[in-house]
């Protein structure tokens, strides 16, 4: 493939996915098939559509995270393609420490990690130096206005709000290649949520490549550079 800066990062081709319920009776439920999409750097493309329609499934397809039924998630990794969707569960973890990061709406970390040390991990493990990852988890707590003595505490007891901006602490304190977001702003207060889409931006202008689900409409407006209707690739039932 080309190594043009402008060639996307993501690709998405022929996707198709559907759920059995084993415990019930193996009925089928047919999110989406057919399914074409690519991201370019600097482009943020929201998924789009009613309830149901299959945003958060797509979402976790191209995060690796669903088996699909057909088709490839192409994600840029080290300067080649990786198909996520025939990777051995080794290449994805390496794609994710260093290409592709995702922004959840809730906060999944290793219990009892202070929340400057959980801030700090993913510098340390792309080899950034211990006292540099300190400066710079230090920056992106207090930029995200996180009160400094909640920085020595694991997050367990923190509200909705301050789990949420730990969260987007660990995603944008380096900078990830391609990032997913799926409501990274649904628990933040007005004031967060203009930082989070400061942050957004910045990263978009120095060339990130982002697909997000937002059901605030300012915020989707302000970080938007396409939609896309997961609706058109609805399948037959
Ligand atoms: N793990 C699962 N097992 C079975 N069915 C599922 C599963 N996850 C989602 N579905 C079904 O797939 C369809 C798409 O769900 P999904 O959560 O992706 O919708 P969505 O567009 O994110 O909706 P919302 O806007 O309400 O979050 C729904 O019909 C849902 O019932
Ligand atoms: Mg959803």
């Amino acid at each position: 493939m080309s190594n043009d800066a402008t060639a996307p990062l993501i690709r998405v081709e022929g996707l198709a996915k559907r759920f059995t319920l084993h415990q019930h009776d193996a009925a089928r439920i047919n999110v989406f098939e057919g399914l074409d999409f690519e991201v370019r750097p600097g482009e943020c493309v929201v998924l789009a559509g009613p309830s149901g329609v299959g945003k958060s499934t797509l979402m976790r397809c191209l995060y690796g995270n669903y088996l699909v039924d057909c088709g490839h998630v192409l994600v840029r990794h080290d300067g080649r393609e990786v198909d996520l969707v025939s990777a051995t569960p080794q290449q994805i973890l390496g794609v994710r420490r260093r290409s592709l990061g995702y922004v959840s709406q809730f906060l999944r970390v290793i219990p009892r990690v202070p929340t400057l040390q959980l801030v700090m991990e993913p510098l340390l493990e792309n080899g950034v130096a211990a006292d540099e990852a300190e400066c710079r988890a230090r920056d992106m707590l207090g930029a995200l206005n996180l009160p400094e003595e909640h920085w020595g505490l694991p997050p367990a007891t923190f509200s909705g709000g301050e789990q949420q901006r730990v969260n987007i602490a660990r995603s944008f304190v380096r900078r990830y290649p391609i990032l997913l977001l799926d409501e990274p702003t649904a628990s933040l207060d007005a004031g967060n949520r203009e930082i989070v889409v400061r942050l957004i931006r910045e990263a978009l202008a120095e060339g990130a490549a982002m697909v997000g689900i937002f059901h605030d409409e300012d915020v989707r407006n302000a970080v938007a550079t396409r939609t896309f209707e997961v609706a058109q690739y609805r399948a037959a039932a």
